[in-house]
């Protein structure tokens, strides 16, 4: 019988809670993402609640799951170093290089990914691409900035749409862009983060994750380089 993409998910998620129970510590601070997966790995982590401090979340949303569990959730200002962010993706490829932000958190998720020594990945199979950018790339910008950004990016080949209905918890829109063809998205990102206007764009592949934790009809699987 195949498992489900759920069961999937379930499945990363408790592996990730095993590959992190090493690394904690009851100063420790978790870095924790957003996301259908990332939710099942807030309610693997609140098993451990009394193995760590606190935890730094990337949303609204991610916050209040933590809290509920009773995990305090500090400010970033408020912390200094994480031993770990765990994370989901849209899309990973084998160099460990993610579109981020289905979601519309991916400001928030760089910035605390950024101060963890680890990004632990979570994914189910059906998130591994050979080449990112089927998924449509998401960038944030400042709410002025939508049609002189969009611009920009057509210039870059991609076509914009603005998210319709949707602010980011910093209050910024989010427009999603597709017909990319992206065979350096390391040079891409950095081309788009220089865009007067641009607050994040959804690619992480300047700051690739450091371990992949995958779930497959095989079972678990990791890779990291
Ligand atoms: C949130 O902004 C996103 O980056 C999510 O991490 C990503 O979309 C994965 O979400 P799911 O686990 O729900 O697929």
């Amino acid at each position: 019988m195949a498992y489900s993409q759920q069961a999937l998910k379930e499945q990363v998620a408790k592996a990730a809670v095993e590959y992190i129970l090493p690394l904690l510590s009851p100063t420790a601070v978790v870095g924790v993402g957003t996301g259908s997966t990332a939710d099942l790995f807030i309610d693997e982590l609140a098993k451990h609640k009394q193995q760590f401090k606190a935890a730094v979340a990337s949303s609204e949303r991610s916050a209040k799951r933590l809290a509920d569990h009773g995990i305090l959730v500090l400010d970033l200002n408020e912390v200094e170093s994480m031993p770990v962010y765990v994370d989901g993706a849209d899309e990973i490829n084998a160099q460990l290089q993610m579109i981020k932000g289905g979601g519309g958190a991916l400001t928030r998720e760089k910035m605390v990914a950024s101060v963890a020594e680890r990004f632990v990945c979570i994914v189910d199979e059906s998130k591994l691409v050979e080449r990112l950018g089927a998924f449509k790339l998401p960038i944030e910008v400042l709410p002025m900035a939508i049609n002189s950004v969009s611009r920009q990016i057509e210039k870059l080949g991609g076509v914009a749409r603005q998210r319709v209905g949707f602010i980011t918890d910093n209050g910024n829109p989010i427009i999603d862009v597709e017909g990319f063809s992206v065979e350096d998205a390391r040079e891409l990102e950095s081309t788009i983060n220089q865009i007067p206007g641009v607050v994040c764009c959804g690619f992480f592949a300047l700051s690739p994750a450091t371990i992949m934790i995958i779930g497959t009809q095989e079972g678990v699987k990791q890779l990291s380089h």
